[in-house]
């Protein structure tokens, strides 16, 4: 009996076919453009979505029968706002994670609601990148389309729709909506009363491990999958992330180098950072939350700094040279830590942690007549890494002192930016046999919720080891200095990034 987990990525459907030990036996992985509209705006259809999840349903099937399909897991990207019509029908393209056009709605709900009840009630501040003041955003903005709304979704639960019919979420994903009572998990009737928004638009809610909903007659049809099927919850991205690479108890932690970067340490109780900086949200781990810090452009810097300084490493790739970011990770590599005085800010989309600013903008900083691209390239990795310490310090600063740090995503391949990461946070950093992400998390949790596994820590230790670990060299003391260089740029430069934006 094997299981299928499916993430609804921003730029692509993933789709993974895993047998009963864990071993993952097809993938399948359609991409699809989102659209950025207007400065600040990024959104997606649903039916784009959609359609990309049966053909990668139906490739999948093309290796094994349907009926060897235990249980289907899902998981996508968080915070997406869908909104349906009384028939089920998309009413407006998803307002997406990295959009950060509501930032005017979010100060709007926080006077409204008060700041102190928002951190109480919800564990983070409404931020930009979150549902609800997306939502708020239509309402003021798109009147005609706001009166037709009958449903508001996360992604990942649309697409549970298409293949159930069901409205179901659950606590992980419904934590980054702005929506949930976090501590007692649930959805907060306060936030909906001040809004004015009513909870039948919401979905259900379960843990992540339930199986919540059937494949339809209808879905069966477009996908491939036998009606009956049960469909687990799953989790949001970051959760099912999480728990596809073994952080399912308390105080371990996880760095994710994808196209955002993500520190992420499991807790058993409740708990808030004072500040807000960091995210409180619920795990996909029954009963459990987790702190989360969320840099919006990690390993997408160093794919946006390829695709605009990369032209020749990118011609050599197409020349069987080798993969272009190889290519230049490897002339950085001799360069000295701290790239000799260059420092890299890498807020290309704006920032969430610890700055969440969606004006905030990329720079380098201290350049002169003796750096080379060599030096530019090293400076992105390691801004992208002094990023994700901001994030750990701040766990550091609640008690959270990780023996190791489990790295994942594609950042995480390479030599240099692992070993990089193991010394600026000054912790071990392990690499672990499951490579595929939250796809791969959601196909777990989907081997839990069949009851072919006991629970999520079992399935942990069943399916889940360490393939590496990388120690902290005496490199980590130069990169201290630049560090503490690089946590001064952001105030300095903070109104002059909201001018440049105002502009
Ligand atoms: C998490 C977040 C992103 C998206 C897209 O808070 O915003 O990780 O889920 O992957």
């Amino acid at each position: 009996m094997n299981f299928i987990g499916i993430d609804v990525g921003t730029s692509s459907i993933k789709a993974l076919l895993v047998d009963p030990s864990g071993k993952v036996i097809a993938t399948s992985n359609p991409e699809y453009p989102f659209q950025t509209p207007a400065p600040l705006c990024a959104e997606t259809d649903p039916e784009v979505w959609w359609d990309a999840t049966c053909r990668a349903l139906r490739e999948l099937l093309l290796v094994t029968d349907a009926g060897t399909i235990s249980g289907v897991g899902l998981t996508g990207q968080m915070h997406g706002l869908v909104v349906l019509d009384e028939k089920g029908a998309p009413l407006r393209p998803c307002i997406m994670w990295n959009d950060q056009r509501s930032f005017h709605e979010c100060k709007e709900m926080t006077e409204k609601i008060g700041e102190s009840e928002v951190l109480r009630i919800t564990g983070n501040p409404i931020l930009a990148g979150f549902t609800a003041p997306k939502l708020r955003w239509v309402e003021k903005n798109e009147p005609e389309i706001f009166s037709k709304i009958s449903k508001v979704l996360l992604p990942k639960d649309f697409i549970r729709y298409r293949l159930t019919g069901e409205f179901f979420s659950e606590m992980s994903d419904a934590s980054g909506t702005s929506l949930l009572n976090v501590g007692e998990r649930k959805w907060s009737e306060e936030i909906l009363a001040a809004m004015g928004w009513p909870k039948h638009w919401l979905p259900e809610l379960t843990e992540s491990t339930v199986a919540s909903a059937k494949i339809s007659a209808q879905a069966s049809a477009l996908t491939g999958l036998s009606v009956g099927t049960p469909v687990i919850a799953g989790g949001g991205d970051q959760a099912a992330q999480a728990v596809g690479c073994g952080i399912v108890q308390e105080g371990m932690v996880s760095a994710t180098l994808g196209t955002s970067g993500v520190v992420f340490a499991q807790s058993d109780e409740y708990r808030v950072e004072p500040g807000g900086k960091l995210h409180a949200f619920c795990h996909a781990v029954p009963g459990k939350w987790h702190l989360m810090g969320v840099m919006l452009s990690a390993a997408g810097s160093f794919q946006w700094y390829k695709n605009q300084l990369g032209k020749e490493e990118h011609a050599r790739e197409q020349n069987g040279d080798g993969n272009a970011y190889d290519l230049l990770t490897k002339e950085a590599a001799p360069i000295e830590p701290g790239s000799e005085g260059l420092i890299f800010l890498p807020y290309l989309s704006g920032e969430r942690t610890p700055h969440p600013d969606p004006h905030a903008r990329g720079a380098f900083v201290g350049l002169t007549l003796r750096h080379t691209k060599p030096h530019l390239t090293r400076a992105v990795l390691e801004g992208v890494s002094y990023g994700l310490m901001d994030s750990l310090s701040l766990m550091q600063s609640l008690g959270i002192q990780p023996g190791k740090v489990i790295l994942s995503g594609g950042g995480a391949r390479s030599t240099l930016w692992k070993q990089m990461l193991a010394d600026i946070f000054e912790t071990p950093c392990c690499l672990v046999n499951a490579t595929e992400g939250a796809a791969y998390g959601a196909a777990l949790l989907a081997a839990v919720g069949c009851g072919t596994l006991a629970s999520v820590e079992e399935a942990s230790k069943a399916w889940i080891a360490e393939t590496e670990q990388i120690e902290v060299s005496q490199n980590h003391e130069k990169y201290k200095s630049n560090y503490r260089i690089y946590r001064e740029l952001y105030p300095v430069l903070k109104d002059t990034f909201f001018n440049l934006s105002s502009g």
